[in-house]
């Protein structure tokens, strides 16, 4: 026979009895001094923390990096410096707009952060698996969001609502013509690709810096599923991506990405036919090719999907040397944003959380205090800068290299580049898609617009595909009006 841990309470102390709350004698009312009853009913009271406010619903897995070609030239950060380096990752995957517990075949874009725990700390790419977004001003981020969320009078998500946001912002077309299109209905998260989708910085040991774009490409292949494939998935298996991700990892099957960046140096952005920070632009592949980097491999489930997943907390700013943020509006907006949802989702001190915290280096702050600090909170050093006791000194050395900037300071677009519209690459995304992708595009969007009660929206709506492509315009139109009677 085996002998059981002694069952106790938080304090350590023995339970007598699990089973049987203490009462004021047999069948009598129950007693405030059983501690057990007390604790437990108090604490599974306190079990649910704020979920993310985007982005709730996920899975996650660690794994590794490897770098498989030389891109030093590029970049001097450590973890790419030679093909061969490893370096330990953790990859969290999510829908966007449902809820912690809402079901994942639905059509929405996927979330594809990558923590990447470097030697010159952890190195956060936060990026989706389509290359553009919607917007491309945070200022309209929650206006976007609550217009996709539920309706605070009818508590459900509202056509009405998605596509009345959509109609005032043409800047949204490119975008709804991907998620409406074959991809926005992944299989899997692991067979999509992911994307940093917006423009970041790599900067070389010489100091001379470019711009870059990832593309984590799927090596199991992109599966997709149509609407009616979806339906039936999520109506039999709402967590279909969790057992998926969570049951290949188990069985052996480690799914894995090749990485590639785009790379423009610094001098052509000014002149590039496209905005390059315009997130709801991409960077065509004849303009700048892919070049390869790496391969990102996931081995291994969370032992605990409360401490490592729902926990784990990424953030655009966390960059390492040789790898720097762009002028790109929306990265700007979101280098504020997510630590501020981490302070208040998970506390001060989420930075010391086992999946947080950097793995093959140490923090060394003056950051001290705060609720739940369980790291011995830099014990009797120094809790200043400068000291004369030899602690931490900076390093003078930048991240990133600077960015050059003129004008006067107020509310702006960005300047127009020559081939700039709203539209231009959503007609080109269209008119790459065999006929039977843009049957189902057509048909996808009229079930959804054809939804809207008011003519107005639809009418808005309707003239973003047009711009964007005559027949698609024609088509979707011809079908919201046999939809709608
Ligand atoms: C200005 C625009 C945006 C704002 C203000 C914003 C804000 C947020 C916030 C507050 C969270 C929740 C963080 C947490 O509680 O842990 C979040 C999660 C996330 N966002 Fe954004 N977001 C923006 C745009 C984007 C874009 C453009 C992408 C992708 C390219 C993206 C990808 C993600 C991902 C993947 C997560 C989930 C991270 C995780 O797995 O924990 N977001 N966002």
């Amino acid at each position: 026979m085996t002998t059981r841990p002694i069952l106790t309470t938080e304090s350590g102390a023995p339970v007598a009895d699990n089973q049987n709350s203490q009462s004021a004698g047999p069948g009598g009312p129950l007693l405030i001094q059983d501690q057990q009853l007390m604790e437990k009913l108090a604490r599974f009271n306190r079990e649910r923390i704020p979920e993310r406010v985007v982005h709730a619903r996920g899975s996650g897995a660690f794994g590794y990096f490897e770098v498989t070609e030389e891109v030093s030239r590029f970049t001097r950060a450590a973890f790419l410096a030679e093909p061969g380096r490893r370096t330990e990752v953790f990859v969290r995957f999510s829908t966007v707009a449902g809820g912690l517990g809402s079901g994942d075949a639905v059509r929405d874009p996927r979330g594809f952060a990558v923590k990447f725990y470097t030697e010159e700390g952890n190195y956060d790419l936060v990026g989706n698996n389509t290359p553009v977004f919607f917007i491309r001003d945070p200022l309209k981020f929650p206006d976007f969001i609550h217009s996709q969320k539920r309706d605070p009078f009818t508590g459900v998500q509202e056509p009405e609502n998605v596509w009345d946001f959509f109609s005032h912002s043409p800047e949204a077309t490119h975008q709804f013509t991907w998620l409406f299109g074959d991809r926005g209905i992944p299989a899997s998260y692991r067979h999509m690709h992911g994307f940093g989708s917006h423009t970041y910085q790599w900067v070389n040991a010489e100091g001379e810096a470019f711009w870059v774009k990832y593309h984590f490409k799927t090596d199991q292949g992109v599966r997709t599923l149509t609407a009616e494939q979806a339906a039936e998935l999520h109506g039999r298996d709402p967590d279909s991506h969790q057992r998926d991700l969570h049951g290949a990892i188990e069985r052996g099957l480690f799914p894995s990405w090749t990485l590639y960046v785009q790379l423009m140096p610094v001098a052509e952005a000014g002149t590039y036919r496209f905005d390059p920070f315009d997130l709801t632009k991409v960077w065509p592949h004849a303009d700048y090719p892919l070049v390869k980097v790496g391969r990102l491999t996931l081995d291994r489930n969370p032992d605990n999907v409360f401490a490592e997943v729902e926990q784990a907390a990424f953030s655009p700013n966390n960059f390492v040397p040789g790898i720097g943020p762009s002028p790109d509006k929306m990265l700007q907006g979101r280098l504020f944003a997510y630590g501020d949802a981490h302070r208040y989702r998970l506390g001060v001190n989420h930075t010391q959380l086992p999946v947080n915290a950097p793995h093959a280096t140490q923090a060394a702050t003056y950051g001290r205090d705060g609720a739940m600090r369980a790291d011995g909170n830099g014990s009797r050093s120094k809790n200043y800068e400068p000291n004369s006791f030899g602690g931490p000194a900076q390093t003078g050395v930048p991240l990133a290299a600077g960015i050059e900037v003129s004008g006067v300071t107020g509310s702006h677009r960005n300047p127009a580049h020559a081939e700039d519209d709203d539209f231009v690459q959503a007609g080109a995304l269209y008119r790459v898609m065999s006929e039977a992708e843009r049957e189902r595009l057509v048909g996808n969007i009229a079930a959804a617009l054809a939804q809207v009660p008011d003519d107005a929206i639809v009418t808005r709506a309707l003239a973003h595909f047009a711009a964007a492509d005559h027949d698609y315009g024609f088509r979707v139109e011809t079908a919201v009006k046999a939809l709608r009677g």
